[in-house]
């Protein structure tokens, strides 16, 4: 079948291990389902696997794309939640410790299909187009989780994105805005922060600019490049969720203020498939539209990697089958 993988690591260069081309069709075992792609989205995670993060050497070639929509064999239209648990676990299936994620262990969705266990499918919002629905699994279930099961934040109170224009950030602006929070948002260049304010955020700032007032939580997921200034950017006692690292994972600590001040650092990772059920009806209820900044065929997939790894997104970018 047709696909998009990684034909092996390439740490300084990830996008020559990237193939368009051919896999064998998935064999479906017994209590899993086979998914007719629709829609996938790209994340940076998939950047970090042809990089060969977070993926053991000898699972290559791997399929590439954590998230995605399609169709089982029966016709039903499904989202894909692409943490997969031990099948002994119980509970939050983001703490399950042998949780993988697709493309960790097993192959991921940028394919004509994708085989998963029959619990990580949940069905589609009849209102939400199969490229909304491709957006949801990964980067907008990831800000769902930071958003309302980490941050304790209430609507009415002052919130900071790191960031404006990526997956996660902007899923955090439109998912803060449709809830009453006050929406502040960093970005790097002044399309970015237009961006963002047209997706609700209130105040846009350039990245590290001194804040008007000190906010009650920040949702980091830059790192190194911003993280100094997340800590500043807080209340006594405020909160940061932290669930990525993209410009490196080694900030200084910033201790003297986290202890001085109280404050809180709590991480953050996808999110259980409860939460993909009730961020799929909220976005559902609420009347957001997802913003989508590219829309390719999974055949130009290049071009969406390219982009991603040089910063040019505008939303998250979705592919096409
Ligand atoms: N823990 C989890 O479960 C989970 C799930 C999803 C994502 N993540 C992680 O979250 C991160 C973002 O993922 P994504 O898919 O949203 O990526 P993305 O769409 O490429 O977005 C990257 C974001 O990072 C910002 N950024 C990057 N470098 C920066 C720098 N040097 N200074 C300031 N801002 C910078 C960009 O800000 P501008 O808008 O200003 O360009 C943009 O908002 C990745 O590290 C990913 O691995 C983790």
């Amino acid at each position: 079948m047709f696909a998009v993988y990684a034909k092996e690591p390439n740490a300084d260069d990830p996008l020559s291990s990237l193939v368009v081309g051919e896999r064998p069709d998935p064999e479906v075992p017994q209590g899993w389902v086979r998914v007719s792609m629709r829609s996938a989205s790209l994340n940076m995670h998939d950047i970090w696997t042809l990089r060969g993060v977070g993926i053991k050497p000898d699972q290559f070639p791997m399929i590439l794309g954590c998230d995605g929509a399609g169709v089982l064999d029966d016709g039903t239209e499904v989202v894909i939640h692409s943490v997969v648990n031990d099948p002994s676990w119980h509970g939050d299936d983001t703490l399950d410790p042998k949780r993988t994620l697709l493309t960790e262990k097993y192959q991921g969705t940028f394919a004509e299909s994708v085989v998963v266990p029959s619990r990580n499918v949940v069905p589609k919002p009849e209102g939400m187009s199969f490229e909304e629905a491709a957006i949801m699994g990964t980067a907008w279930l990831t800000a769902y989780r930071m958003l309302f099961v980490k941050s304790g934040l209430r609507p009415g109170q002052t919130m900071l994105v790191q960031g404006a224009s990526g997956g996660v950030a902007t899923a955090l602006i439109q998912l803060g805005k449709a809830a009453g929070m006050r929406v502040w948002a960093t970005g790097r260049t002044e399309d970015k922060r237009a961006l963002a304010e047209r997706l609700g955020a209130h105040q846009t700032f350039e990245s590290g600019a001194r804040l008007p007032e000190r906010v009650d939580a920040v949702f980091e997921t830059v790192g190194k490049a911003t993280w100094s200034h997340s800590v500043k950017s807080l209340k006594p006692g405020g909160i940061i969720v932290v669930s990525g690292s993209t410009s490196g994972p080694d900030p200084s600590a910033e201790l003297q203020r986290v202890f001085f001040l109280q404050l809180r650092v709590t991480g953050s990772t996808m999110g259980s498939r409860d939460e993909l059920r009730d961020l799929l009806s909220y976005v559902d209820l609420a009347g957001i539209r997802p913003q989508i900044g590219a829309r390719l065929p999974l055949r130009e997939a290049e071009q969406g990697f390219s982009d991603m790894l040089h910063g040019a997104t505008a939303g998250k970018i979705v592919f096409t089958l």
